[in-house]
């Protein structure tokens, strides 16, 4: 199989590696577990851990920190200056981006996690699953009536539209302004991004609308998680700074509707294209909650965190990471590592039958876990088992190997998902 060299560091814009991320990352770990990327924006290559033990040993070992700010004697702005200038971001919105959850470690990152966790835990997300219900019930309602001679986009008109809903409602973003999240999501998550000066208007944008939203909701208080963290900044003030209130509306709106819509089209592509698999699961939907688990193992779009940077020499799978050097997790690595999944390349909806156990790293591990997986999980099982019921006759308009992938690195996607309704 072609695919990347594993002796020099490893591109992650490989065409090879974007056009087949499992088994092109399966390779890498195979070859050379623990190994050296480049990554745009960074002189230095950057390590990449990809066993589930190395993947998991990084994620929880506090001794690895989000923010290089926190390694005595690096550079930190000088790093997140050249990412920056990389993705053609001006200076002046780093902290509107750099100031969040993601990238904060220990009390400060605890703080921050703190303030809207609550929306998040299992009790609350089962209070909306009426609603999440309710929303996916009404888009497959519309559904027929968006195909164009008999096809009908699930993308865009049914894997965006659900949680892009769910966590404008839960956040408070107005229904007028989430075409505008989805075209901002768009441009930061694409490889036209990339280009210098891409993001300078969406993010001065972006960063404008959140604001005057914030103004706006001072005065008109509701019950969303907006007014929660304007709660916090004004009664509180050493609780959120206003660059920190931002982010988090940043974060939570991306992080809630970009994963979730393509964990939930990259699952509808892999079942129709899995047809034994498809019909296990019309046969018995009671399958379906232990099913979430193997399709974010096998379908998450998120193939590596967000980059840890050593606070000292760490000894990780073999190598010394030296204070200073980063390290990314590739959790799609970890996901098909055949020490830990038996036949890992195998789409296989029982592999956990036991639907309270998660043992794939697909959310991610320790204290940066994701803040919504139980969310996410919720509105893949209610789209999936929801469409499926709909939908009986429900198939790829294209077969499988022609589905229209996005090559952003990293980040696996479809850029339309054509079927026909039956
Ligand atoms: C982390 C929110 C869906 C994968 C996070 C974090 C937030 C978040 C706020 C940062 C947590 C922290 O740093 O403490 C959400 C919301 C979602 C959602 C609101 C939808 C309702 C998903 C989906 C996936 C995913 C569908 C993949 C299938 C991850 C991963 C991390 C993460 C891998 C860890 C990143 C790292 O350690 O660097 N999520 N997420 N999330 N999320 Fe989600």
């Amino acid at each position: 199989m072609s695919g990347p060299s594993t002796t020099c560091p490893i591109d992650l814009r490989d065409p090879g590696l974007l056009a087949d991320p499992i088994r092109g990352f399966s390779r890498i770990r195979e070859e050379s577990p623990m190994t050296r990327a480049l990554l745009a924006g960074r002189d230095a290559p950057i390590w990449l851990a990809t066993r589930y033990e190395d993947v998991a040993a990084v994620l929880s070992d506090q001794r690895f920190v989000n923010d290089p700010a926190n390694v005595p004697g690096v550079d930190a702005a000088a790093i997140r200056e050249r990412m920056l200038e990389a993705r053609g971001i001006p200076r002046e919105y780093a902290r509107y981006l750099f100031e969040g959850v993601l990238d904060a470690d220990g009390a400060d990152h605890l703080r921050l996690r703190r303030l809207v966790s609550r929306a998040f835990t299992p009790r609350h997300v089962q209070a909306l699953r009426p609603r999440v219900e309710k929303i996916t019930e009404e888009l497959c309602d519309r559904l027929p009536g968006t195909a164009e001679h008999g096809v009908a986009d699930l993308m865009e008109h049914f894997a965006y539209p659900l949680p892009i809903t769910v966590i404008s409602e839960l956040v408070g973003i107005p229904e007028a302004d989430r075409p505008r999240w989805r075209a901002w999501g768009r441009a930061l998550t694409s490889l036209a991004g990339m280009r210098p000066g891409a993001l300078a208007e969406p993010v001065r944008e972006m960063v404008g609308h959140i604001s005057d939203l914030i103004a706006h909701r001072r005065g008109h208080p509701a019950d969303d998680l907006l007014t929660g963290l304007i709660r916090a900044h004004d009664e509180q003030g050493d609780r959120l700074t206003d660059a920190e209130m931002i982010t988090m509306v940043v974060t939570l709106v991306f992080a809630g509707h970009e994963t979730t819509a393509h964990l939930i089209g990259n699952t509808v592509a892999a079942l129709l294209a899995h047809p034994d698999q498809l019909a296990r699961l019309r046969a018995d939907p009671g399958l379906l909650p232990g099913a979430v688990h193997e399709f974010v193992r096998r379908c998450s779009p998120i193939h590596g965190t967000r980059l840890r940077y050593a606070t000292e020499d760490i000894e990780v799978g073999g190598v010394t990471i030296r204070r200073g050097e980063a390290v990314m997790a590739v959790l799609v690595a970890a996901n098909h590592d055949p020490r830990h999944f038996a036949d890992p390349e195998r789409f296989d909806i029982t592999r956990q039958p036991d639907p309270r156990r998660e043992t794939h790293l697909g959310f991610g591990h320790g204290p940066h876990y994701c803040l919504g997986a139980a969310l996410a999980r919720q509105e893949a099982e209610v789209a999936i088992g929801t469409l499926l019921r709909r939908f009986p006759g429900l198939r790829l308009a294209v077969p499988p190997e022609r589905l229209d992938r996005q090559p952003v690195p990293m980040f696996w996607r479809l850029a339309r998902l054509p079927v026909r309704l039956g």
